[in-house]
């Protein structure tokens, strides 16, 4: 047989199996049946070199169209089963391929966690450093070192997360000020972070815990009008105007003066948020009280410091005009949603 009629009848052949071909791994099979090194493609290439040489470049040519012809006719039959496969599939496993896809939502901070770190780059770049206390603490540094007197009303169960007989979850961030006078000598700009806890009824504006900024600063010749200028220039930043700040008298065993810092609203004719008053609490603070100083081994004819504590959660309160303080911790994925 002639070559010539060697191509035509693998071309039928070839064709005749591809008919009947019905899976994408059959396909392979022909390719490799076909096209594969030892296939009959390459041996008619082999067999060229028995023809007469000038009919070798015609016959190879058609050799070569063949081999195109073969292996673009199982690339497209291997896209066409492919795809049937795919769609077999996804219809066995019962998946609506017509349905949207799923969007992926990213993660994002907690406001009370946006809240803290905002206020937290503020105050780094005004000078404090940063100082972490412990959440279950001793007597003595949430209160005796804190001057309180022993029959404090916050000492009282019915206030106080009591460990043990010496031990508290701690109620406030106040308890890292001796820790780090003890270990740090004047001048100290600390600011510390964190978690509390308080024994008192959940309602919408309290909770059994919530977090606070501690603010201090001591060195010789801290003055009031240190404090004036730091809560102002705080207060300004955080809120991105000009706050007014007001100061009334409070009682804090640490503090003396004490005091509680009052920012002007932004309404002008009282609105629920400041509760009809035009101001909003926002603060405790006062000039450190000299036997804190000693607690903290601090010698308070040298040096003197001023001190303030806030609530985190009151100002996320505020400032995105929330009504309950328990929704921070439903963890409603609707309502964190809007925080970005
Ligand atoms: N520790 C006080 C509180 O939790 C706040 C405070 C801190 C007041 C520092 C004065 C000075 O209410």
């Amino acid at each position: 047989m002639s070559l010539l009629n060697e191509i035509e009848e693998l071309r039928s052949n070839f064709l005749i199996d591809l008919k009947s071909v019905e899976t994408s791994q059959e396909v392979e099979t022909l390719k490799v049946k076909y096209l594969g090194k030892k296939g009959p493609i390459q041996q008619l290439m082999m067999a060229l070199k028995t023809c007469e040489k000038d009919q070798r470049p015609k016959l190879g040519q058609l050799i070569n169209s063949l081999k195109q012809e073969f292996s673009s006719h199982c690339e497209s039959s291997l896209a066409r089963l492919n795809n049937q496969e795919q769609l077999k599939k996804f219809t066995e496993e019962k998946i609506d391929i017509t349905l949207p896809g799923r969007r992926k939502r990213p993660g994002r901070a907690h406001p009370i966690t946006q809240m803290l770190d905002r206020c937290i780059s503020i105050l780094k770049e005004m000078g404090f450093a940063v100082q972490h206390g412990p959440d279950v603490d001793s007597v003595f540094y949430n209160f005796e070192g804190l001057n309180f007197p022993p029959d404090h009303p916050a000492m009282d169960m019915q206030d106080t997360f009591w460990i043990s007989d010496d031990m508290v979850l701690r109620t406030h961030t106040s308890n890292v000020q001796v820790r780090v006078m003890e270990a740090n000598e004047p001048p100290i700009r600390v600011i510390a972070p964190g978690r509390c806890f308080r024994n008192e009824t959940i309602s919408a504006r309290s909770h059994v815990f919530f977090h606070q900024i501690e603010g201090f600063y001591i060195d010789a010749h801290v003055s009031f009008a240190d404090l004036l200028a730091t809560m102002n220039e705080f207060w300004s930043k955080l809120f991105n105007r000009d706050v007014q700040t007001r100061f009334r008298p409070s009682y804090f065993p640490f503090v003396e003066p004490g005091m509680e810092v009052d920012i002007k609203c932004t309404c002008k004719t009282g609105c629920r948020i400041c509760k009809y008053t035009g101001w909003l609490e926002v603060c405790g603070a006062g000039m450190i009280h000299p036997e804190v100083l000693k607690s903290g081994g601090i010698d308070p004819e040298k040096y003197s410091g001023y001190a303030w504590g806030m609530g985190i959660e009151r100002l996320a309160l505020l400032e995105y005009d929330i009504p309950d303080i328990r929704m921070f911790t439903e963890n409603d994925i609707r309502f964190l949603q809007q925080f970005s």
